[in-house]
């Protein structure tokens, strides 16, 4: 049976999300919401336009076809059309009220990172979620790579000695993005990812230290964020490592070659480099391995929510909110140590 899916939040992540969803047979769009109402037929047009450019047939007649209900309020959407699932994809200042309302509502819940930018938010609404026993998922699609698998199953029972996650990237031109209040900074919203696959291959953070400043986007508007950051991290299991990011980049000066978003891991007799889009291993005595990953981390994602919700076995969620959470909550730590000038005990001051 038919999966209906209700939308909160019609941006780009969610017009990504719909690229994905008219591929998977069994997803119905049903109905989307958005404080600017509007924006929900746009991205309906973009899913359209950019299906078109595909030419997968499928797709296309799915993209075609899409006439979800739309909403301005998401309690509107959830007394107004019946919805299994509902996707929350919003800036992160604007968590909390919406996913109350789905999960009120017993509705499964997918929520794009970063899960929130406060952890009494967070805290909230994990509690919430346990509760009402709905399924779970937060949009950390890198873990769906087939690269990120290999490199899992590679470092399975070996001891790992450092991690390093490292973002050097541009600014993007969201409004909110670049304000501290409104998106968390960077370490929340956008290296959330590389630090997300840090904890999924190595473990989890018992403390950190970060250093951040806003050091060479200051000639930029309305910006408040770190624009540099350093932080050295202990993991439980007695690792060390680093999270160095910066989103000061311009157009043209580049980005050393292999550290947009990649984790590199030096465990015993073994290195490796592990991103979304491939895994590096290198051994000695050995030739360097290279596994380049099949497939759309993305796609996978999506299809693995739809079938959790047809089947009821969750088992292939990859981050569900509780773990989402302790991602965010990494990032948090991180900042709020470099705004401390202070190291920060996960679990522990805040
Ligand atoms: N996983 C990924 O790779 C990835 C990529 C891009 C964005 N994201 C995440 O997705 C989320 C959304 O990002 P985006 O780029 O789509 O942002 P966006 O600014 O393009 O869209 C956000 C939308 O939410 C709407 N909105 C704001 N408050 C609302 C409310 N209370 N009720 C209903 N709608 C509301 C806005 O009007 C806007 O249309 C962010 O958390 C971002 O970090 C994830």
């Amino acid at each position: 049976m038919a999966v209906r899916l209700g939308f909160v939040g019609a941006g780009g992540r969610t017009v990504r999300e719909l690229l994905d969803l008219v591929q998977v047979p069994d997803a119905e769009i049903a109905a989307m919401c958005d404080i600017d109402e509007a924006r929900c037929q746009q991205a309906i047009e973009r899913v359209q336009s950019r299906t078109a450019q595909t030419g997968d047939a499928d797709a296309m007649e799915r993209a075609g076809a899409l006439n979800p209900a739309t909403y301005r309020d998401v309690r509107r959407l959830l007394d107004g059309t019946d919805v299994d699932a509902v996707y929350v994809s919003l800036p992160p200042f604007a968590h909390g009220e919406i996913e109350h309302a789905v999960l009120d509502a017993k509705k499964h819940l997918f929520v794009e990172k970063p899960v929130a930018i406060d952890m009494v938010t967070a805290r909230e609404i994990a509690a919430h979620a346990r509760e009402a026993g709905v399924i779970t998922a937060v949009g950390y699609q890198s873990r769906y790579s087939s690269a990120v698998q290999a490199a899992r199953k590679t470092l399975e029972g070996v001891p790992i000695g450092l991690a390093i996650a490292i973002r050097m990237g541009g600014l993007p031109g969201t409004a909110w993005w670049r304000v501290q209040d409104r998106s968390g900074g960077m370490l929340v919203e956008q290296h959330t990812h590389g630090v997300d696959l840090m904890r999924y291959l190595v473990g989890e953070v018992e403390s950190v230290f970060a250093y951040g400043n806003t050091q060479l986007l200051t000639d930029v508007p309305d910006l408040d964020i770190f624009d540099v950051n350093s932080v050295a991290v202990r993991f439980a299991g007695g690792a060390v490592g680093s999270i160095v990011n910066t989103c000061a980049l311009q157009p043209g000066q580049g980005s050393p070659a292999n550290v947009a978003g990649s984790v590199h891991i030096v465990a015993k007799n073994m290195t490796l480099m592990a991103g979304a889009g491939s895994l590096t291993v290198m051994r000695p005595e050995r030739q360097q391995e290279e596994v380049r990953a099949e497939g759309d981390p993305n796609l996978e994602m999506n299809r693995v929510f739809v079938q959790a919700i047809q089947s009821g076995d969750r088992s292939g969620i990859l981050s569900d909110y509780d773990d989402g959470m302790r991602t965010f909550e990494l990032t948090y730590a991180c900042q709020l140590s470099a705004e401390r000038g202070q190291p920060v005990t996960l679990g522990q001051g805040y």
